[in-house]
């Protein structure tokens, strides 16, 4: 202890007495809900260590193909398929991973039966499809048994006329209202993009309306649609105008998990609650563009046209002219009556026990689809899992044991609302929260060219850093190696954690998190999300056609999984935390400002600057401790690096919605995936509410200053 002591004093007077260059330099350029870096220089080729190559080297696009192809050739959505989990299992521990499942009992959705017919106003009617055109070339979409639909919606028998809202946020329904356009009674015909579906639903069933259309649009679809020359799918890589989105209508912002058991584990005999608050009432399904033409065509020259309703992305790319309706005459049926039911499923655990139990790394991706399918949305990140797990098993075959547990899950039933992942935190919390380091998460590992991650500050330098370590296919195009082409893609952009996978419920949890992804930009291949053509023909056809960029992700994840749990000193930049929430704060002192309002920030400011004075003071003392070799010092600094995230979290979490509490970032209550930044002052500004808005300034800033208190030395 004394010996700590007296570094830990030099350590403190070294700070005092060096000008702080560093942090006077650091230049902040925040952008909306991020943090933009400044692009720095890469070492080519790359250098690699010994371990590192052995991980790099490991992967094999040959058999991440075969991983790929064996989890797109079975029903598997959440609760359907047992043995892709004991298969997932039986592939970790030959790699030498302690792999089992764990089995809970969640509240699912299965369609029984849907159908939607328009009449238009002279008698005729149009019969809406639910099943995607077969194709000869993609054996899997054609066989997919499961209609699309709507988990979570409403079910219910509905006849009225419609009325086109736009994107269906609030904003569009504001216009709608504003124009004297009546909406109860109505049926919302809503277009796809813009925000998360469920609150598209939830923003119809608020206005009084009684049933919700959802279609796809081929305004989202970049540069490469039909209109512009390109095929569609299978002959080129434009939309195939059959394929529709499938996906949850929960309501995401509110909650995660089985919406049966908010804020517990859903093991077998829990007590369970009503759904009600947390799903639709009303009916909602989703439809292809080439079903959306005629419900759109019928409104035309009815209603608010799109120049009147003046809204983001309200006209779209079909040949109709987008006005809202309703038009005298032009009805839709909709039935759509659901299943609902308690179900188990299986989330596959893997373990490699590391030297000192008390800090653990979690990487998980979850392995349920929509679809037969789901080559991109999840298994790419299943089949990058598997490879890595034989990478990590060749690095065990050399005696090697990493510092840290290294924990693998294979979540099941993410789609429904994260179940398979929440349920297990909840199961598992008060260990998770004492041991766990960090959360990485890869969803969608690979539908496209272009890299991109969001997560928690500590993580932005080693995330950036090990990019470099990485080869890029140079026929894409966008750079030589990961970094360079993640910069080419995002400019350096690294959003805040929201919602919509995996992450989620460790970073509610106080827990730091990365999620990992690659997606495709305007000119890159249209990926068919939630849809049957998400398959492992798309995918070797158009998606990545050699499996390079899931080889180059797969490396990635490798080092990043290595370094966090191997490297003497955790690998966290506490310093660019700091600059993290310093332009989490600048972002909402712009909502305050565009909201017009006057609100005093000051005392998160003023935590912000004692954060960073501790973030800077352990900084310090953690490159002493690596310099003299001082194990003892070593593991305090990596004891405060892995609990000072805890100190973000409000107990009894945030206003009106308990299982979110991390004060830092939130899903947006209007948004549903992506984030806003402290949460419940962003929300209370936006409602005008500045009573409670001070109040959570106060809590935030103390939240801060609890998260500084940890890493105090
Ligand atoms: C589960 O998936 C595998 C392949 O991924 C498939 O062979 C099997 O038939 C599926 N099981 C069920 C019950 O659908
Ligand atoms: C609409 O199509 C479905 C599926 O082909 C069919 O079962 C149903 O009878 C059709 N309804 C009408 C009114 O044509
Ligand atoms: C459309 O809305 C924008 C702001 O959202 C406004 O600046 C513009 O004047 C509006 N145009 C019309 C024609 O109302
Ligand atoms: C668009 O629709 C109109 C009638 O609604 C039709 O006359 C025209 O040919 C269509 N254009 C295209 C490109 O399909
Ligand atoms: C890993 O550690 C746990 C907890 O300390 C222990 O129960 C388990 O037997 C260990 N597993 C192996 C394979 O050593
Ligand atoms: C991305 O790469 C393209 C093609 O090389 C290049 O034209 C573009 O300037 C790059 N953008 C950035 C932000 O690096
Ligand atoms: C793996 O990469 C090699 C070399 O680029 C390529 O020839 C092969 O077809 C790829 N494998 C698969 C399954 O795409
Ligand atoms: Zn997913």
């Amino acid at each position: 202890m004394i010996r700590i002591a007296t570094i830990v004093l030099f350590a403190v007077c070294t700070l005092a007495c060096v000008t702080d260059w560093e942090t006077l330099h650091r230049r902040r350029n925040a952008k909306a809900h991020s943090y933009r870096h400044v692009k720095r220089e890469v070492e080519f080729p790359p250098v690699l260590t010994e371990r590192e190559s052995i991980i790099v080297n490991s992967f094999d696009n040959n058999s991440i193909s075969d991983w790929s192809y064996y989890y797109t050739h079975g029903h598997h959505l959440g609760g359907w398929n047992r043995s892709q989990a004991e298969w997932t299992a039986a592939r970790w521990s030959e790699n030498g991973l302690n792999a089992y499942l764990e089995e809970y009992h969640v509240y699912v959705t299965y369609p029984r039966e849907s159908s939607l017919l328009l009449t238009r106003p002279d008698g005729s009617i149009h019969n809406v499809s639910f099943v995607e055109d077969a194709l000869e070339e993609d054996s899997t979409a054609t066989a997919n048994q499961i209609p699309a639909y709507h988990a979570m919606s409403g079910s219910g028998d509905v006849t009225a006329e419609y009325v086109y809202v736009g994107r269906g946020t609030q904003g569009d329904f504001k216009a709608l209202r504003d124009a004297g356009i009546e909406l109860e009674g109505k049926i919302a015909l809503a277009a796809y993009g813009g925000g998360y579906r469920g609150l598209k639903v939830k923003n119809a069933q608020d206005n009084g309306m009684i049933g919700c259309v959802i279609f796809t649009d081929p305004i989202n679809d970049g540069e490469i649609t039909e209109a512009n020359g390109h095929l569609p799918y299978p002959d080129g890589p434009a939309r195939n105008p059959s394929s529709i989105e499938r996906g949850s209508v929960r309501f995401s912002s509110l909650y995660s998990g089985d919406p049966t058991t908010v804020g517990y584990s859903s093991v077998e005999g829990a007590p369970r609650n009503d759904v009600s608050p947390y799903n639709p009432v009303i009916p909602s399904v989703p439809i292809s563009m080439r079903d959306a033409l005629p419900l759109l065509q019928a409104l035309d020259g009815h209603g608010l046209s799109a120049e009147e309703a003046n809204r983001t992305a309200w006209l779209g790319g079909l040949n109709a002219s987008y006005s809202s309706g309703p038009a005298p005459g032009a009805t839709l049926h909709l039935t759509h009556y659901m299943d609902s039911w308690i179900t188990p499923v299986w989330d596959t655990i893997g373990v490699i026990n590391g030297t000192n139990p008390d800090e653990v790394v979690i990487l998980g991706n979850h392995r349920d689809a929509w679809i037969i399918g789901g080559g991109a949305d999840p298994n790419s990140g299943s089949a990058i899992l598997v490879e890595l797990s034989k990478a990590l098993g060749k690095l065990l075959q050399t005696g090697w044991k990493p510092r840290r547990t290294i924990i693998f899950g294979s979540w099941d039933a993410e789609e429904f609302g994260l179940q398979g992942s929440t349920e297990w935190v909840e199961d598992h919390l008060p260990w998770l929260v004492s041991s766990t380091v960090t959360y990485l998460n890869v969803d969608i590992g690979s539908s496209g060219p272009r890299p991109e991650i969001s997560g928690t500050g500590e993580l932005h330098t080693i995330a950036t850093e090990l990019m470099k370590k990485i080869l890029y296919p140079e026929e894409i195009g966008i750079g030589e190696t990961l970094y360079d082409a993640w910069y080419n893609s995002t400019e350096g952009e690294i959003p805040p954690l929201g919602s919509g996978s995996d992450f989620a419920p460790f970073y509610q949890n106080g827990i730091g998190a990365l999620d990992i992804t690659s997606g495709g930009g305007p000119t890159d291949p249209v990926w068919h999300y939630h849809s049957g053509y998400d398959s492992y023909y798309w995918m070797s056809t158009y998606g990545d056609p050699e499996f390079k960029i899931h080889t180059a992700i797969g490396q990635y994840v490798g080092l990043l999984l290595y370094h966090l749990a191997d490297d003497n000193l955790l690998p966290f930049d506490l310093p660019q935390s700091a600059e993290v929430l310093s332009a989490y704060l600048d972002e909402l002192r712009d909502s305050i400002e565009s909201a017009e309002v006057e609100l005093d920030t000051s005392e998160i400011e003023d935590a912000i600057t004692e954060f960073r004075v501790q973030a800077d003071n352990i900084q310090r003392v953690a490159e002493l401790a690596v310099s003299f070799g001082d194990d003892v010092l070593l593991q305090v600094v990596n004891t405060k690096y892995r609990d000072f995230q805890r100190g973000f979290v409000s107990q009894g979490g945030l206003p009106r919605r308990s299982t979110f509490q991390n004060l830092i970032s939130a899903p947006g209550i209007d948004t549903g995936y992506s984030a806003s930044v402290f949460p419940p002052v962003t929300e209370a500004v936006e409602t005008g509410n500045l009573e409670e808005a001070a109040e959570w300034v106060t809590k935030s800033a103390k939240a801060i200053l609890r998260a500084a208190e940890i890493l105090q030395i």
